[in-house]
């Protein structure tokens, strides 16, 4: 379920807005300059390469990089490994790496083909959990104050858009303003 939650940035109990309502999502998010959008799912997505999941949505992609300024367009994906002994050490550092504030020189622009991820945005005196599902595109604007969540079973493919190849580097605040805020699995489960 795409999910919007708005806290007040200092007192995470002070929901002001819980939806899922993809238009009011989009709305909301429009209102601080955050691109929400919807592509079309693929079934089995997460049995899909990642090739054959690029050249899928090539016609979007294309779409979206209309004037050439994502040079480098990749897919990150993670899925449970419950074989693997070491899955919940490699679960708990991808989860930690953008777990605390921080903010980026370009545009977070990720797509979700499959599973999910939370997007914190930092916005003024709120703070904006953003639940992203299979078919969400969110385009986070450049120095936007944010973390992310991907729970505690990482499980999502999504195709990553860059206009440099390490635009994906944080520029950590130090602030540990995301601990006092509910996590992707609490979100969910939330009344
Ligand atoms: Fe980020």
């Amino acid at each position: 379920m795409t999910l919007l939650q708005v806290m007040a940035a200092g007192d995470a109990a002070d929901v002001r807005v819980r939806t899922s309502d993809d238009e009011v999502i989009g709305t909301e998010l429009a209102k601080h300059g955050v691109t929400f959008g919807r592509w079309p799912v693929v079934e089995n997505a997460a049995s899909a390469s990642s090739e054959d999941l690029l050249a899928h949505y090539a016609t979007n992609v294309a779409e979206l990089n209309g004037s050439g300024r994502y040079k480098h367009i990749d897919i990150a994906r993670i899925h449970p490994d419950d074989a693997d002994p070491k899955w919940p050490e490699i679960a708990a550092g991808a989860r930690g790496k953008f777990l605390d504030e921080h903010r980026h020189a370009e545009d977070e622009v990720r797509f979700f083909a499959a599973g999910r991820g939370c997007f914190y945005l930092h916005l003024g005196e709120e703070v904006f959990a953003v639940v992203c599902e299979g078919g969400d595109l969110l385009s986070v604007p450049a120095g936007t104050l944010h973390w992310f969540d991907m729970g505690q079973r990482p499980d999502f493919i999504a195709i990553r858009f860059f206009e440099e190849a390490d635009g994906w580097v944080g520029d950590f605040t130090g602030d540990k303003i995301s601990a006092g805020f509910p996590t992707l699995d609490e979100l969910l489960t939330a009344p």
